[in-house]
């Protein structure tokens, strides 16, 4: 499809801290025509935004598809996951007549199985010679027990379905990986996401992400970030979302970054298109740098989040052109410039995050924050109660903060964090810590 001439009217799927940094950015552009968002309880993207007053579910898509037309909405971008692999891509991208009738920023149903299916993902993988982890797929957890009392040495363990990043277990012990397949597949703590599970080769090395905007063929590399997993500081504590990232990571030298395109990502893309499944719109790479070199740990479909905020407070192009471009089959000309300054997020948790977060915690010093100069307060589990700012959900806020230098936009983010409180704010204190974050020239 061409590119729609400006201005361009926008539907925003999505209800994060990732999707209000998307529609900061997508607001900033001279470009936009109206912006409607899905999920306007979000005050950041209510601020932006227009409602959609129309439900935004699976099963009634034929509705979100008749609000697109009766809008003229251009360009559909989608956030998560869960709705890719539900197939909203494929969905919206039609009127309710079933004819093409706009852009859609997002992978098909089908090619967001490299996430949404990892059993899939990991033949896919073995298919094409990528390297990854070797791996066994299971649908009967006997079969799995009986595979992990033959052996020595420790793997990990992932539910193949979609488990709101909760599926994946790296035990220490022959017992813990009996109960995480047991949790899995017995108990059935993520639903059918279990229905089968992946053991694989646990991997040694530095744990990196590369995102790319593609449009099947075309790769444009975003810059480098990293986030921080673990809840605590010195990683510990159990793995989350994403407690912070920080953009650029440069963790990653020329030499390996271009393997990691040539051995991991062309590959893919091709196999993919071979089997004519064009991949729309972001990949995301979680890598493990072996000694044996880069290995793909999981692909995912989508913008990380919190990494999703650092690189689009650096974007200095235009965002509708970049959004755009993969399925208009512009990439290649697309002009995109970053900012050479860094940027760094902090995420403020609930208390009792991720486990079982607290809600309704009222939470104060906002607007002092956000006046700070580099500083952008996105918002996730917050919302609106009768006037009040409340928690509503685990990450609550994402502070993010650019400056020229790293230690600089960490500084400023956690100046800007301690203006903010709420009852059980939870945080880490070395996000972007000089030993996790070098203080190299971004770039
Ligand atoms: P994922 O949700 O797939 O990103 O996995 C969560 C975390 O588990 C990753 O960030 C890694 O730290 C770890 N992990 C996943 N797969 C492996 C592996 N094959 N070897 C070592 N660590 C892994
Ligand atoms: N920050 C990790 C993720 O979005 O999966």
């Amino acid at each position: 499809m061409p590119t729609p001439t400006a201005p361009l009217n926008i539907l925003l799927i999505g209800s994060g801290a990732r999707e209000h940094a998307l529609a900061t950015a997508i607001a900033r552009s001279p470009k936009l025509g109206v912006l409607y968002a899905t999920a306007t309880s979000n005050p950041g993207i209510a601020a932006l935004a227009q409602p959609v007053d129309v439900p935004a579910e699976t099963k009634q898509l034929y509705r979100l598809q008749q609000f697109c037309d009766a809008k003229k909405i251009d360009l559909v971008v989608i956030g998560p996951e869960q709705p890719l692999a539900d197939g909203w891509a494929d969905k919206l991208a039609l009127g309710a007549d079933g004819s093409r009738r706009r852009l859609v920023f997002g992978p098909s149903a089908q090619a967001a199985q490299l996430e949404a299916d990892k059993g899939w993902a990991k033949k896919l993988m073995r298919a094409a010679s990528i390297p990854t982890a070797d791996a066994r797929i299971f649908t009967d957890p006997d079969a799995a027990d009986e595979f992990l009392n033959t052996r020595e040495e420790l793997h990990v363990i992932k539910a193949a379905g979609l488990a709101a990043g909760k599926g994946v277990f790296v035990p220490e012990s022959l017992e813990e990986s009996l109960a995480a397949v047991d949790q899995i597949m017995r108990q059935r703590a993520f639903g059918s996401a279990g229905d089968s599970i992946v053991i694989e080769e646990r991997l040694q090395g530095r744990e990196v992400s590369v995102f790319a905007i593609t449009d099947g063929a075309t790769l444009l590399m975003l810059p480098s970030c990293q986030d921080h997993k673990r809840l605590r500081d010195n990683d510990a504590g159990p793995n989350t979302g994403g407690m912070g990232a920080f953009c650029p990571a440069d963790t990653l030298d020329d030499a390996t970054l271009e393997r990691i395109e040539s051995d991991i990502l062309i590959p893919t893309l091709d196999t993919l298109r071979r089997d004519d499944i064009p991949y729309v719109g972001v990949l995301y790479v979680g890598l493990m740098l072996t000694p044996a070199g880069p290995k793909v740990i999981e692909f995912n479909c989508r913008f990380g989040d919190p990494e999703c905020q650092t690189i689009m407070t650096r974007l200095e192009s235009d965002a509708i052109d970049l959004l755009t471009a993969p399925a208009a089959g512009t990439l290649d000309s697309v002009d995109v410039s970053w900012s050479p300054e860094a940027s760094v997020c902090v995420v403020l948790a609930a208390k009792g995050y991720p486990e079982k977060p607290r809600l309704g915690d009222e939470i104060s010093g906002v607007p002092d924050a956000a006046a700070m100069p580099g500083v952008s307060i996105f918002y996730a589990g917050a919302k609106l109660d009768a006037g009040r700012l409340v928690t509503s959900g685990g990450r609550v806020l994402s502070i993010t903060a650019r400056a020229p230098t790293m230690a600089e936009a960490r500084d400023r983010a956690y100046a800007a964090c301690a203006k903010i409180d709420f009852p059980g704010k939870t945080m880490r204190t070395d996000i972007a810590a000089a030993e996790q974050a070098p203080a190299r020239a971004p770039r």
